[in-house]
């Protein structure tokens, strides 16, 4: 009969419900690249120093290539007592190979291995996910710098407040994402951290050359600690952080962009690529990615939050505990690299609809311009505020706007008020005098731009 692998000091039989209750290959088997690939450098490492011949080296290494390419071609058979990707490996490395396949395991446990494979997988999930990120910069880099004449009124408190250039407002949040691209990046180095060789905890006894095994795998560094190696998580915690964050800012863009397509403001268009029908309503075409990517992203901080659970409380170094940090990671990973690439679908098709922005852009949101005309000629703000808000009332009473009013009005209002106040009645004006740096003016613009294209690594 068959044995567990580890079933040496056992007599009774696992109950049926906590095999399946225990057995993660379900899920874990995503990791089976990253598992082959360690195996293939430790056995190097043990032909380093002794453990194999040079022979033994060859014949584990095509075997576990077999193993891995059967993996690939969707051809590997797991086993009914397969417990985890590991355990599956190994039981069928040593199909093919026999005894020696018994030898892999030498000086190494799961528990390193496991670390091992989750780092390394999370390493190749990362870099497409940072490609992912950088394409949706820059499909908003470049929707800003062919529309920079749109003008439309930009908002605090969901309320008209000054006006805008279109750029301003979508480069506002590809700044997030620059930062997430940032903390991205800074992050590598700590999922980059080799496990492998600390054994079950205690390190390892056979001389074994981790800084070759480190090179071999392409880390960065080593766990310095072997406790610490099997049992630390924190990458993964920070790479979940991290995606909140990100889909947090993913988030507020779905918003802003649900509202502006509803018919109310009517600013954008979806595509129908990016939009779905209601069943019962014919006339309805509702902003269904954007609605998504707005609610992954508390799936996500889910996600997180629920693994962090997880860790607290922990003893020292392994516990079956961190077999959970597959499944929120896994979830994870894959719905922000769906998510990055849907929103730069939605921005890369929508429309934009500057006529109706340019309707928006009533003369009350010159109000602060208005003030500011005074304050150029001497008057304190404090004062102008008020003086202007006296006009914005005054408009409002006689149901104009605020180029409505006549120059006599305004010399009423204030005796500084002179013929060239119609001047201050125009939006583009306005927005060009905003050309201190982070302005939406169009030489701050072409700053914006090229700040993003650096991160991007653009020229
Ligand atoms: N499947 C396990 C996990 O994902 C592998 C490590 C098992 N180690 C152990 N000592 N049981 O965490």
């Amino acid at each position: 009969t068959k044995q567990k692998l580890w079933g040496g000091r056992f007599t009774g039989k696992t109950d049926p419900l906590m095999h399946a209750f225990n057995q993660s290959l379900k899920y874990d088997q995503r990791m089976h690249a990253a598992d082959i690939r360690g195996s293939i450098a430790y056995a190097k490492a043990l032909r380093r120093v002794g453990l194999l011949t040079e022979e033994e080296e060859v014949k584990m290494t095509q075997g576990l290539e077999t193993v891995g390419r059967e993996w690939a071609t969707g051809q590997f058979q797991p086993a009914a007592d397969d417990e985890d990707i590991h355990t599956a490996n190994e039981r069928r490395l040593s199909e093919l190979i026999g005894s020696l396949g018994g030898k892999l395991h030498t000086g190494r446990s799961r528990n390193d291995q496991v670390a091992t494979d989750m780092r390394l997988w999370l390493l190749s999930e990362v870099d497409d996910i940072e490609s992912s990120l950088k394409g949706l910069v820059r499909i908003m880099v470049e929707r800003a710098d062919k529309e920079r004449d749109i003008l439309l009124p930009g908002y605090t408190h969901l309320q008209r407040g000054q006006p805008i250039r279109w750029s301003h407002f979508l480069l506002s949040h590809a700044f997030s994402f620059r930062n997430d691209l940032e903390r991205l990046q800074q992050l590598i180095p700590r999922i980059s951290v080799l496990p492998l060789g600390s054994g079950a905890l205690a390190g390892n006894p056979f001389s074994i050359d981790r800084e070759f095994l480190a090179k071999e795998l392409g880390f960065a560094s080593l766990a310095e600690n072997s406790m610490w190696g099997v049992g630390d998580r924190d990458f993964i915690v920070e790479f979940l952080m991290w995606s909140s964050l990100t889909m947090t800012h993913m988030s507020r863009l779905a918003e802003d962009l649900i509202i502006y397509s509803t018919a109310e403001f009517g600013f954008v268009t979806l595509s129908d690529a990016y939009s779905t029908g209601s069943s019962m309503m014919p006339q309805k075409k509702n902003p269904d990615s954007l609605e998504l990517l707005r609610g992954k992203s508390g799936r996500i901080f889910g996600d997180m939050a629920g693994f962090m659970m997880t860790l607290k409380g922990l003893p020292s170094t392994y516990n079956k505990d961190l077999q959970e940090d597959k499944e929120p990671l896994f979830d994870t990973v894959d719905n922000i690299s769906a998510s990055l690439k849907i929103a730069e679908g939605v921005i890369a098709t929508m429309e934009v609809h500057g006529e109706k922005m340019q309707q928006a852009l009533t003369m009350d949101v010159l109000a602060t311009d208005l003030a500011d005309y005074l304050v150029r000629k001497g008057v304190p703000f404090r004062e102008t505020h008020h003086v202007s808000g006296r006009a914005v009332a005054l408009a409002e009473a006689r149901k104009c706007q605020l180029n409505g009013l006549s120059v006599q009005d305004y010399k009423g209002l204030h005796e500084k008020f002179g013929d060239d106040v119609v001047e201050v009645f125009d939006f583009e004006a306005s927005v060009e005098r905003r050309s201190s740096i982070g302005g939406p003016s169009r030489k701050t613009l072409d700053r914006q731009i090229a700040v993003l294209r650096a991160a991007l690594g653009q020229k």
